[in-house]
């Protein structure tokens, strides 16, 4: 095969040249241009030609050199790692990523949304501890000496005598303000609670409590009831109602438990309400004046309210928790969906 015939055969083979990486173009082009590559070997066998073909010769081979150098620099470019500014350009007008930067847990916005609408209707808040004493989470609530939630299956004793426990309402802290303050007592008691439950959906050994405690003089159950219709109608909206129905508590009388039609069903019946169309929010009464008296309030000048409410079933229905172990679980997938709120506040 004569000189020219390879040299276009070469010019050919050049255009289906390709590569993927930039090591495979480095290696075309030492294949190609490099020292001992295939355009310098020709160029050797060029030498050798006899003088008239020559010039065509010269002409032809400056071609296949010219385009050898294009082609291989077109696939250089094409496979170096792009440092470009086009390659690297980002739409500014496009809005920030941001990173998850922590929220408020779901219970601590739940538990502050239920605060304000105490605190904005004269309620002060007011807290004791966790550790409490016989007197102040069952005696002085009228818990009589046998009462089931005395048993060790209920509560967490923390000393041998069963004096001290891990408290299991925030109703004892009724009876340290009570205690230590004069009528009127407007008070709302956020706190965790205790109790030896096994761990479900639907239950958990340790969860949060807001008390509510009204003392004055001529306080009266028709106001219980408005200042729950207007907490509720405050955190889930006007269309909602409640309802109350007789219970029983020992440190209330009349108790009842007080039901919210359902937030997510609209009262017309869902899992969550199990088709009732109303789901139990917390419980109430009126202060058994055996307590007012046990807490050094004169049961005949005074009379008040007291309501309790779990912070986990509340933030259920505002936020739609189908599970009550996700408030334990710190996944941030669930945690992130608060974030929004947490910084509107
Ligand atoms: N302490 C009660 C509980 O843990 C809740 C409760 C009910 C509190 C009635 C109250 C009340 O103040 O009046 O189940």
């Amino acid at each position: 095969m004569s000189l020219k015939e390879r040299i276009a055969g070469f010019e050919a083979e050049l255009q289906g040249l390709v590569a993927q990486t930039a090591e495979e173009a480095e290696q075309l082009r030492v294949k190609w241009l490099g020292r001992n590559g295939i355009i310098t070997g020709l160029f050797e066998e060029f030498k050798q030609a006899t003088s008239p073909e020559k010039k065509e010769l010269g002409q032809v081979m400056n071609r296949l050199k010219t385009a050898a150098q294009e082609r291989i620099e077109r696939i250089r470019a094409a496979t170096a790692p792009s440092t470009s500014i086009e390659a690297r350009a980002v739409d500014m007008t496009a809005p920030a990523a941001t990173d998850f930067a922590g929220s408020l847990h779901p219970i601590t916005l739940t538990r502050q949304r239920i605060v304000d609408v105490f605190e904005r209707i004269g309620f002060t808040v007011s807290s004791g501890p966790e550790v409490e004493d016989d007197h102040h989470n069952f005696s002085a609530l009228n818990f009589p000496p046998d009462h089931p939630a005395r048993d060790m299956q209920d509560t967490f004793f923390v000393d041998h005598g069963h004096d001290l426990a891990l408290r299991t309402h925030t109703s004892s802290v009724q009876v340290r303000v009570m205690e230590g303050g004069t009528p009127p007592i407007r008070t709302v008691s956020p706190g965790r609670v205790y109790r030896n439950e096994a761990i479900s959906a639907r239950a958990h050994c340790m969860f949060h409590q807001v008390e509510g405690l009204y003392i004055d003089k001529g306080v009266n159950f028709v106001q219980l009831k408005g200042t729950l219709d207007h907490f509720a109608k405050s955190l889930f909206g006007d269309e909602v109602r409640i309802r109350m129905r007789p219970s029983y508590f020992p440190f209330t009388e009349p108790s009842a438990e007080v039901d919210m039609s359902c937030t997510i069903c609209g009262g017309k019946g869902c899992t969550v309400c199990k088709h009732s169309g109303w789901v139990e929010i917390m419980g109430c009464g009126m202060v058994d004046p055996a307590v007012l008296t046990n807490c050094g309030i004169d049961a005949g000048t005074y009379s008040g309210f007291a309501f309790g409410m779990g912070v986990e079933r509340i933030a259920q229905l505002l936020y739609r928790v189908p599970d009550l172990r996700l408030y334990w679980e710190n996944d941030v997938r669930f945690l992130e969906r608060f974030s929004a709120e947490a910084f509107r506040r």
